[in-house]
């Protein structure tokens, strides 16, 4: 099985990026070969500082490793060192109708947020469609929003098949119940873009004082709380503390008797030991960028044998070259 994934060096990582993609991600290593990408390219549509640009993919890179992407078992790389993916992404373009793309999520979110589009933004599907065909990748570890975007990339291979002949494998995407959506500190979907986020790494104090500036009703600590489940500080517990210790937590909330106040304390806690061994692990990489900097170029080496393979299969399919 060839499992594949992608994250925009579009800002720092957040937790809904470690549940939904990358910790999935480190667990399927045992299950198959992966390909883990940073998706450079895709960053674009949004960030237009370059500096800023190279420092997040540096990042992205740390924080895969550190959270326990292994470089012996799976292939670490940046997706610009691989510039073919932008001529598959043409010749996929040129099956994909425009009435797939308007119809796309992430692209309708953006917009209605007020975020102005560009032709890259509404072409995203298709550069992402072009990421997974062009390593023959039978699984896509992703979170729910990303679902659709490879459902369309099924479509674009399938429309390829059909139009030149057997070329692509056609992808599954791999999304898991519990954490397919992780709420920000706001209740909406945590996510770079909407400024809701609770980074894996980053400042003690500053995530301190995120955590307990969670915006919470105003009913007593005495008052039963009927509701604990919908509490976003509820949700995240459960993701981040032990099972019983989540349980029993959301349990005193229902009934009464645990303030608010607390229970953000005791939501930070279980946050900070929870990637205790991560910051310990990415503190070490960072010391020693040299060996990260070989990782991603060993990578795009490998990723490179894989795609030159699929490409000039695509090519000659479609009778170019
Ligand atoms: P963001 O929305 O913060 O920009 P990306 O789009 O770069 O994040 O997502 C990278 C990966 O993390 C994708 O697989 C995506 O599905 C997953 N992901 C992002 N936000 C969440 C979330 N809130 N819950 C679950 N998974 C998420
Ligand atoms: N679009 C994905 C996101 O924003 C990132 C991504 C790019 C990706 N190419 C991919 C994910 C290929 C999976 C497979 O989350």
């Amino acid at each position: 099985m060839r499992i594949l994934t992608g994250i925009q060096p579009s800002g720092q990582l957040h937790i809904g990026n470690y549940f939904g993609a990358i910790k999935p991600a480190v667990e399927l290593q045992s299950r198959g070969d992966c390909t883990y990408f940073i998706a450079d390219y895709h960053s674009m549509t949004s960030l237009t500082d370059a500096a800023q640009r190279r420092q997040n993919s540096l990042d992205v890179a740390l924080d895969w490793l550190a959270c326990g992407l292994d470089p012996q078992k799976s292939v670490l790389f940046r997706q610009s060192d691989v510039p073919e993916v932008c001529e598959l992404m043409w010749i996929l373009g040129t099956l994909t109708p425009m009435g797939l793309l308007e119809r796309a999520n992430s692209y309708k979110d953006k917009t209605a947020k007020g975020i102005s589009p560009n032709f890259g933004l509404f072409a995203y599907p298709v550069l992402m469609a072009a990421d997974i065909l062009l390593y023959d990748a039978n699984l896509v570890p992703v979170g729910r929003d990303q679902k659709q975007h490879v459902e369309m990339t099924r479509d674009i291979a399938v429309k390829f098949n059909h139009t030149y002949g057997d070329t692509f494998v056609v992808p599954e995407p791999e999304i898991r119940d519990e954490t397919a959506l992780v709420p920000g500190l706001d209740g909406q979907k945590m996510s770079k873009s909407y400024d809701n986020t609770l980074p894996i790494f980053g400042d003690e104090k500053a995530l301190r004082k995120k955590i307990m500036g969670i915006v919470m009703d105003s009913r007593t600590p005495a008052e039963p709380k009927p509701d604990a489940d919908k509490n976003i500080a509820i949700q995240l517990l459960k993701l981040l503390a032990p099972a019983d210790v989540a349980a029993e937590t959301e349990r005193r909330l229902r009934e009464g008797g645990l303030g608010y106040g607390d229970l953000k304390k005791a939501l930070f806690e279980h946050y900070w030991t929870f990637f205790a061994p991560y910051r310990t692990k990415r503190a070490e990489l960072a010391g020693n960028l040299d060996h990260v900097n070989a990782i991603l170029k060993d990578g795009a080496e490998r990723a490179k044998s894989t795609s030159s393979q699929v490409l000039g299969r695509a090519r000659k399919a479609c009778g170019l070259g």
